[in-house]
């Protein structure tokens, strides 16, 4: 397509703040493009994973608009958004949440059941996408068997499974040592280009902001002047 995959216009959100309102996102505006990945860093508290959620249609915001794979947002229902979010959005948050007594390839199984998928598709599906997790040893196992990277991965193959035009990835190695986080971030960029989605991803890991094709940076609830990178 050749409008922005995904596209945030104008986005004002206040959260209640004793008497007031607190701004935790002021005029913000984002367009990502399939295919590429853009880095949003910034203090805590400056409203990066408020960011992530408005785009998620998580949390709708006091103004502006929220546009993903070409859908608009603005007026959709609770039902219409979690369709949505189940078709069109991949969301990675910090910490994997997987589901105990699943296996890997069970973790994503779900959520092809979610998406009202056919079981047999789904299971090759996820074989395929754990194996391009570098996982492909490991479907059989549940969460406790795995370490904290592979969780990651499979948190990461997971929000894949769906086929997302948009990827939201919040803090996906805060959790992991330097060459584990390196090897996260690596397979977000090679994902993210072999499956066209546009990615968001918020990290505190400034090593290897070069590689990305942009990088936003939020203070106070505003974004910085975004950055394009030379590749
Ligand atoms: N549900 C909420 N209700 C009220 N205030 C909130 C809520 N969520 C976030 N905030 C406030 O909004 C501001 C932005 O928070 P946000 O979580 O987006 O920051 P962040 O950049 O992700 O921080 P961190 O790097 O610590 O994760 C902060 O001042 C925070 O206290
Ligand atoms: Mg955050």
């Amino acid at each position: 397509m050749t409008a922005s995959t995904l596209l945030l216009d104008d986005i004002t959100l206040t959260y209640p703040d004793g008497e007031g309102r607190l701004t935790a996102l002021d005029a913000v505006s984002l367009t990502v493009d399939a295919g590429t990945v853009t880095a949003c860093v910034g203090p805590s508290g400056s409203g990066k994973s408020s960011l992530l959620a408005v785009a998620a249609t998580l949390v709708t915001p006091d103004s502006g608009r929220v546009v993903v794979a070409g859908t608009d947002t603005t007026g959709l229902g609770p039902a219409e958004k979690a369709a949505l979010r189940r078709t069109r959005l991949g969301i990675v948050f910090q910490q994997p949440n997987l589901l105990p007594s699943l296996t890997a390839a069970e973790q994503l199984q779900v959520m092809a059941h979610l998406a009202g998928r056919r079981p047999r598709a789904a299971r090759d599906h996820a074989l395929e996408l754990l194996a391009a997790v570098g996982l492909a040893d490991q479907a059989h196992r549940r969460p406790h068997q795995l370490s904290g990277g592979q969780r990651q991965r499979v948190n990461i193959a997971r929000a894949l499974m769906n086929e997302p035009a948009v990827l939201l990835v919040d803090e996906p190695t805060s959790a992991l040592d330097h060459e584990r986080g390196a090897a996260i971030l690596d397979l977000l960029l090679s994902l993210t280009r072999d499956r066209g989605t546009a990615t968001v991803l918020v990290t505190h890991d400034r090593a290897h902001l070069e590689r990305m094709d942009a990088v936003v940076t939020m203070a106070d609830g505003r974004l910085g002047a975004a950055r394009a990178t030379a590749g």
